[in-house]
């Protein structure tokens, strides 16, 4: 079961919602509709899952409907049409006494800037979630003081918001979300305020806790780097539509329209192609098993002056020289093994090509990628390296 079901959701802004989802299922378009009606699409026909455990991030430009999205989740706004479900469980349907226990025990926010109490200590602060539920004052410092040290705060407990830096302060704000220890996070444009060195710390500090401590996180940005970087799953949303969800290699080799693809001209493409999305099988190998003028004939019918020697469980056991092979042939020797050369660059098939690039610089060899039993899944060539970065193999969609 996913942990947050959202289904078909509609939110239009303005006292009448029925003529603009009348008009938006009749395919009338934001602008249009906001023109003729005066109504606000806030979200145009939502549909996304989110798993357990998972970062679930959404991006768009500004006034795309990332926000109310957001809000929909823990019915702070209330969708005009379709359902939202966590845990199973129609949120739509809930009382008042159900919403706040949802709201305050299963959900936290982070916002870009995060109202601190100005009078009130650090840890107070940070516990200030558990107040609102009632948890014993002894408690609430305790959690809240595990929380601070768990976003490299410690020892900051009893100092003010005003003596911390900027980005010390959004710490504050993710301690507090953390303390409250809901099984959900959301977090809009939670780190956009801040400097870029800062904002990556965080982004770190945010996969290092989540990797302990593997909460359900809806991330919202505008940086795609910010989103690649997190997301498990990336939604795209926009004019209140979300026109794709994929994974960071989804949406990056495959992005499904112009405007997805604007987001991604940016981006470090070396960080976010893998090997396997480059890769390619060799135009001919060798067997370590063949003679040198077997192999050699191979290779000149390839056109190849180096080639890869397989043994017969695919591993690449190393690569020959065509003048080598020559002289072992005049040599008339009967193995290619004296000749082999087993200093190969390998790597995994989810490596990100960043990784490749020193291996390339080393040697002309193509980069051999293999599985985890070490078979041979196919090579990275140089070539492939650089055209990959520029986008060149086509997999920037254009
Ligand atoms: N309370 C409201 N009343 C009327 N219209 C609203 C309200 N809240 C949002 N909207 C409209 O809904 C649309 C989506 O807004 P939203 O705040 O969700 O965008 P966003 O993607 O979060 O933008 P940003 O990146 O600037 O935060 C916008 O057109 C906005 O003007
Ligand atoms: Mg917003």
């Amino acid at each position: 079961m996913s942990k947050i079901r959202v289904d078909s959701v509609y939110k239009i802004f303005g006292d009448d919602p029925d003529t603009a989802l009348k008009m938006l299922k009749e395919g009338a378009s934001k602008a249009e509709i906001q023109d003729k009606t005066g109504q606000v699409v806030g979200v145009n026909n939502a549909s996304f899952n989110v798993e357990e455990g998972e970062i679930f991030v959404i991006m768009g430009l500004s006034g795309s409907g990332k926000s109310t999205v957001v809000r929909l989740l823990n019915r702070l706004i209330e969708p005009t049409y379709g359902t939202v479900e966590i845990d199973g469980e129609d949120i739509t349907k809930m009382n008042p006494e159900q919403l706040r226990a949802l709201r305050s025990r299963k959900m936290s926010m982070v916002f870009q800037r995060f109202a601190l109490f100005p009078h009130r200590t650090v840890v107070e602060n940070a516990s200030y979630g558990l107040e609102v539920h009632r948890v014993p004052e002894a408690e609430r410092i305790e959690r809240g003081s595990e929380s601070l040290k768990r976003v490299g705060l410690e020892g900051w407990d009893n100092n003010y918001p005003g003596e911390l830096s900027g980005g010390m302060q959004q710490r504050v704000g993710l301690a507090r979300a953390l303390a409250v220890d809901s099984d959900i996070m959301l977090m809009d444009e939670a780190f956009s305020a801040l400097d870029p060195l800062i904002r990556r710390e965080m982004q770190d500090q945010l996969l290092g806790l989540q990797s302990e401590l593997k909460k359900t996180i809806v991330f919202i940005t505008h940086d795609l780097n910010e989103a690649m970087k997190l997301g498990d799953h990336i939604a795209v949303m926009r004019d209140g539509a979300i026109v794709q969800i994929g994974t960071a290699e989804d949406i990056l080799t495959n992005p499904a329209d112009d405007y997805v693809a604007s987001f991604i001209e940016d981006v470090d493409r070396t960080r976010v192609i893998i090997a396997s999305s480059v890769m390619r099988n060799p135009r001919e190998t060798v067997s370590v098993a063949d003679g040198p003028t077997v192999a050699l004939r191979k290779m000149k019918d390839a056109q190849l002056s180096e080639c890869l020697v397989l043994d017969r469980n695919r591993k690449v056991v190393g690569v020959v020289r065509d003048d080598d092979l020559a002289r072992l042939s005049r040599e008339r020797a009967e193995s290619i093994e004296s000749v082999i050369n087993t200093d190969v660059p390998r790597s995994a098939p989810d490596a990100p090509i960043a990784d490749l690039y020193a291996a390339a610089a080393e040697t002309t060899i193509p980069i051999v990628i293999e599985n985890e039993d070490g078979r041979m899944l196919g090579i990275v060539p140089r070539v492939s390296l650089l055209a990959a970065l520029s986008g060149e193999d086509g997999t920037n969609g254009s």
